[in-house]
This record gives C-alpha cells, sequence and structure tokens, in this order.
C-alpha cells in the first residue's frame, strides 16, 4: 500500500489532492439553538495529513460525510461548522464549498493556491455516494476524480463502507494511504497478530445485533470478553434474569445463550447495574443486582461491584481492545461504569486501543487524559470489522 510519503516524495507543489477524511463529528445544539461540534477529536486526528499536503504546496481539497442524509442536500448536516473548526486547528483559512461536484466546488478548487485548504459540502448530499449500483456510486466518483490529480484516504472511521469516495475514487486517482489510515491499521495489527496476553476485550453500546460478528469472531482469540452497556440486558435475559424495561432484543436470546454455553468463563457480565426511569442529569437512580431488575426500571449503567470486576479483568491484561460505553454517559448518573473502565483501560501495562466513535467521544467528554491511552481509533465500524477479520472496502481499494 503506498502512503503519503510515497506521493510527497513524488512532488506535491501546486497539485490538486483530494483528501477523504472521516468528518462525521457528533453535533450538538449551543443555547441559541445552533449546531455546533460536541467533540473535534475527528478533525484534529486529519491534521498531520493536511499539514504535511499543505506544507509540501498541495492544493488540498478535503470531502467527508456527516451522517446520514438521504442522498440530498439536508441543512442538519452541513459540514460548514466543520470547515469554521477546521480553520481555527489548522490556523489558516478554510475555503468552503457548498455543493460536493457543482458549480461551487468548481469555484473554490479553482481559486485555490499552493498550501490553500478547501472543505467541499457533505458527500452524502449526493445519492451516487451511498448507492448500491455500481453505475451510479462510480458515476459520482468520476466528476469527485475530476476536481483532483492525486487521491488520499485518511478517512479510516469510513473504510469499511463501500462508497463512491472511499472505494471507486482510487480506482480513477493515483492513491496513497494518509497518516490516520498508517497508523490505525499498524495499532490493529498489533491486536491481531500475536497480541501479548493476557487479552481482553470488553464491549459497550445498545445492541448484540451489531456486534455480534465481532464476538463470534473475537471468542476464539481473547483471554476475556467483557460485556457491559445497552447489549449485556440481552444476556442477562439469556441467563433467566428479568431486565424490567431494560434494553432487550429478544430475538436475539437464544444466540446469547449460546454463546454462554460455548464461551464458558471468557465471557464477564456485570453483577450488578444501575437503573433509572429519567435520561437527565439529577434523574433518581437505585443500584440493583444485575438478576433483581425490577419491572418499570431500566438499567440505563452498569453498576460499581461490575466495575470493579470488570476493572480487575482489563488490569490482568496487556492487551485491550475496548469499544462501547457502558451505560448512558451523557447524563452524570449514567456516567460512573463508562468512567470506571474508561480508567483501568487507561492503566493497563501494555497495548489498550479505544475503539472509536462514542467511546472515543466518551474519553474526551468525560474529560480522561488522552494521552494514557495507547491509542484512540477515529473507526468504530471499522475497527469492529477490522477485528472480525472482513475486508474493508477503502483498504482493498488502497492495495490495487
Ligand atoms: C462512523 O461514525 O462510524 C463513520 O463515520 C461511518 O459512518 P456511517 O456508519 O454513517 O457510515
Amino acid at each position: 500500500m503506498r502512503t503519503l510519503s510515497d506521493l510527497l516524495s513524488e512532488g506535491v507543489r501546486g497539485r490538486r489532492v483530494l483528501v477523504r477524511a472521516d468528518l462525521n463529528v457528533p453535533l450538538g445544539t449551543d443555547d441559541d439553538g445552533n449546531r455546533r461540534i460536541a467533540d473535534d477529536g475527528r478533525i484534529r486526528a486529519v491534521l498531520p495529513t493536511l499539514t504535511m499536503l499543505r506544507e509540501a504546496g498541495a492544493k488540498v481539497i478535503v470531502c467527508s460525510h456527516l451522517g446520514r442524509p438521504k442522498g440530498a442536500p439536508d441543512p442538519k448536516y452541513t459540514l460548514a461548522p466543520v470547515a469554521e473548526r477546521m480553520a481555527e486547528l489548522l490556523d489558516a483559512p478554510v475555503a468552503y464549498a457548498t455543493d460536493t461536484v457543482g458549480d461551487s466546488a468548481s469555484e473554490v478548487v479553482g481559486g485555490l493556491a499552493s498550501g490553500e485548504v478547501a472543505l467541499l459540502e457533505n458527500l452524502r448530499f449526493n445519492a451516487g455516494e451511498t448507492s448500491k449500483d455500481d453505475a451510479e456510486r462510480t458515476a459520482f466518483a468520476e466528476r469527485l476524480a475530476t476536481l483532483a490529480e492525486a487521491y488520499v484516504d485518511d478517512a479510516f472511521g469510513a473504510v469499511h463502507r463501500k462508497h463512491a469516495s472511499v472505494y471507486d475514487v482510487p480506482k480513477l486517482l493515483p492513491h496513497v494511504a494518509g497518516r490516520l489510515i498508517v497508523r490505525e491499521l499498524e495499532v490493529l495489527r498489533g491486536l491481531t497478530d500475536d497480541p501479548k496476553r493476557p487479552y481482553a476485550v470488553v464491549l459497550g453500546g445498545a445492541k448484540v445485533s451489531d456486534k455480534l460478528g465481532v464476538i463470534n469472531a473475537l471468542l476464539p482469540k481473547v483471554d476475556k470478553l467483557v460485556i457491559g452497556g445497552g447489549m449485556c440486558f440481552t444476556f442477562l435475559a439469556a441467563q433467566g434474569h428479568e431486565v424490567g424495561d431494560s434494553l432487550l432484543e429478544s430475538d436475539q436470546i437464544d444466540t446469547c445463550k449460546k454463546l454462554l454455553a460455548d464461551a464458558g468463563d471468557k465471557l464477564v457480565l456485570p453483577t450488578d447495574v444501575v437503573v433509572g426511569t429519567e435520561f437527565s442529569d439529577d434523574a433518581a437512580t437505585s443500584t440493583v443486582a444485575a438478576d433483581a431488575i425490577p419491572a418499570g426500571q431500566k438499567g440505563l449503567d452498569i453498576g460499581p461491584e461490575s466495575v470493579a470486576l470488570f476493572a480487575g479483568a482489563i488490569g490482568e491484561a496487556h492487551t485491550v481492545f475496548w469499544n462501547g460505553p457502558m451505560g448512558v454517559f451523557e447524563y452524570a448518573p449514567y456516567a460512573a461504569g463508562t468512567r470506571g473502565v474508561a480508567e483501568a483501560v487507561a492503566k493497563v501495562d501494555g497495548l489498550s486501543v479505544v475503539g472509536g466513535g462514542d467511546s472515543a467521544a466518551a474519553v474526551r467528554a468525560l474529560g480522561l487524559d488522552e494521552t494514557s491511552f495507547g491509542h484512540i481509533s477515529t473507526g468504530g465500524g471499522a475497527s469492529l470489522e477490522y477485528l472480525e477479520g472482513k475486508t474493508l472496502p477503502g483498504i482493498a481499494a488502497l492495495q490495487d
């Protein structure tokens, strides 16, 4: 796989370089009702690639998706706030195109000088970006490719998507992997190629069904698989416990029963949970045993005994991968589980990797020191699919 260094050594001064980034940042709303970036980690993660290209004199054209608009412009998902934040972080202007492959994009790209940066509007405002129809995707990729002379993929968080900007554009332009992708792959290889043991994986998040692939793939490879978050309630139900109004995927109970039977003592589940009924910072809560969740109550975090149990399994490990919050950490009464797990992961004597999206955002939202983790991945789904052993279309395209 060719990398940014190869492209730079060929010389990029004055050349138009398209950088596919994953700027799919979580957005909140400020007191005046304006959309604001809740966590800029993904913008910061692509800065090394952008800076190297700028310093080498390239005309840098950045593109990304944001959210899941339905193939047409939707102001809720505009990248305009991202352009603003990117300019602050680069300490340089970022020319912003109000479309992706239309007149605005041509004009903005045409006006770039060496070392300058432009950001195109959300790729997913175009149906071709995510289309399952190869011809429709290729047609959009061709329009995108005409804007540039070379392509750098630095969108690690999107490499598991067979989308035009990730999969088809590299077929049309000289292509290389950016700094972020190279680093992410290096770290993930440390998890799959002979990890130092014990190896523990901690999974959270809402749905078991989203994580079944990775659970099945990882169980034979890990020493401990620790499960918290909304998905643990389907496992608790599979053990025959009542889960009240907690998240439950009834159609996955049999699968969870089989996993419990096959996994033996590798699977670690919570022994107590924090229950409540309200999502707010002053919600009334109580802590109950995991096999005694009262009717009408929702399990919204793991309890303190579970935090100690999970921290014990994590503390014994020399390789740890953590993906998914333990509870609804956005609300103070349900944040202790995620905080406890994050703190345990940060103390690991060996390789510790935080896998993407929500868990990475949780680390920052809870004010934890990012540098105490071995690596904080920018890709949630992408890192899980990598660990599952799947072919990632965006990586395959860079290898051709
Ligand atoms: C992510 O947030 O995992 C990536 O940006 C991919 O987004 P998607 O799941 O909407 O394709």
